[in-house]
């Protein structure tokens, strides 16, 4: 009789679990400017509203987490020399800049992110109309829950780039670079620093499993035989294992050449790497360790971009990512070599709390403490904050 009993609340939990999974997924539909008091805090807003395993997602690193705590940590230990007999008033502070010909009101740009559904109902559409009002550009991941036509519909005339994870399915490759191509993409971020999924803990404690399906991998599927997974009910290793592992120089080639626009090398934490990649023709480097998602003993990204912007020298522009929740961080990485400044979960999480406003609300803020950093540390513009001197400890003993 208590066997029976136990058997049959075993079947009912199991049921229940499954109508839990089955259910639709429900994502903000939040729009507005959002109150920003820094972007660490955010994080704790967005936990409180978000499914939890589209939370642990979007917010885990690898592992231990090392490498994602030291990506922000990294920071505190460069310092900016307060400046304050040049003359300059707070109206003289200029944050545009320009990277591979497009103008930007600011040098700080979006990390491409996958599964942006997640965050907004609106998803991937919602982010490029934010950017769009931010003056700055967007970039579409092939893991996003919209197509390439739909981001460029959305914001006609407004600068986006597509991150390209290759498929081993090479059909798939050439489908999504002529859709980049056609709807108007103005570069593909080529990604080489995910030929595995990182070990991400959250996601193995929360049986992470995407509840929608990645749009341009939809897209493909309905107009071929592919019959690899599209998102939907996958985990991230699952669909991982479907992207292209074994690269080489001749992959930048063939991107190069089968896209005919800038191909932007991303996932870059060696000069060793950049150097290649470069000679391979790579038009810019984006030095990343994809926010402290996959090697969890990579080092910081601040912490090896001088190094590899010295090998760079100047060949080529440079985007960083990783870490960056500051102004001051924004001030340091293009103190140390960068040309941009990426930033990836704030991002996801200003969608979430206001849609399109809340992208924009969270470059706002960051452009607004980058302005005070550049005030507080005589710095113009972004040309002046390449040729200012970061000091760290050894400079004091
Ligand atoms: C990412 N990142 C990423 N990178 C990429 O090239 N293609 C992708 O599809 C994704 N997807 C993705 C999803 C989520 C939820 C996150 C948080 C990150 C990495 C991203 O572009 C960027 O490198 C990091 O997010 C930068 O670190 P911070 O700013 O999040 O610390």
């Amino acid at each position: 009789m208590k066997h029976t009993l136990l058997k049959t609340t075993a079947i009912a939990m199991a049921l229940s679990v499954g109508v839990v999974q089955a259910a639709e997924y429900k994502a903000s539909t939040a729009e507005g400017p959002i109150k920003i008091v820094n972007l660490k805090a955010m994080e704790a807003q967005v936990e409180a509203n978000m499914d939890k395993g589209a939370f642990g997602y979007i917010r885990g690193g690898a592992e231990d987490e090392n490498n994602l705590r030291a990506n922000t940590r990294a920071f505190d230990k460069k310092y900016i020399m307060p400046r304050s007999l040049q003359g300059i008033e707070f109206s003289d502070i200029n944050l545009k800049t320009e990277f591979l010909g497009i103008k930007l009101d600011t040098p700080i740009i979006q990390a491409p992110m996958a599964a942006q559904g997640l965050a907004h109902q609106q998803g991937e559409v919602a982010t490029a109309k934010g950017m769009a009002k931010a003056g700055s550009i967007f970039s579409l991941s092939t893991y996003g829950n919209k197509t390439i036509k739909e981001v460029a519909q959305a914001q006609p005339g407004y600068p986006f780039f597509f991150q390209l994870y290759m498929s081993k399915n090479d059909a798939f490759n050439q489908y999504i670079l002529s859709q980049a191509k056609q709807y108007g993409a103005k570069g593909i971020i080529m990604t080489i620093d995910s030929s595995v999924g990182g070990y991400r803990e959250d996601d193995v404690k929360n049986n992470f499993q995407f509840p929608l399906g990645f749009a341009n991998l939809e897209a493909f599927a309905k107009i071929s035989d592919d019959k690899s997974k599209t998102g939907k009910g996958s985990g991230i290793s699952e669909i991982y294992a479907q992207a292209k592992q074994a690269f080489t120089p001749a992959d930048i080639q063939y991107v190069k050449k089968m896209s005919g626009l800038p191909v932007i090398v991303k996932g870059i934490e060696s000069p060793e790497d950049a150097d290649t990649a470069i000679k391979a023709g790579a038009d810019a480097i984006w030095v990343s360790n994809h926010g402290g998602r996959q090697l969890d003993s990579a080092p910081a990204t601040i912490d090896v971009l001088p190094a590899i912007a010295k090998v760079v020298n100047k060949r080529v522009p440079i985007v960083f990512d990783s870490g960056v929740r500051r102004g001051s961080h924004v001030f340091k990485a293009l103190a140390s070599g960068a040309d941009v400044v990426a930033v990836g979960r704030p991002i996801l999480y200003g969608l979430n709390l206001g849609g399109a406003e809340g992208v924009n609300s969270v470059i706002q803020q960051l452009n607004k403490e980058l302005r005070i950093n550049m005030m507080l540390g005589g710095a113009r513009n972004v040309k002046e904050i390449q040729a200012t001197h970061l000091y760290t400890d050894a400079d004091f003993k």
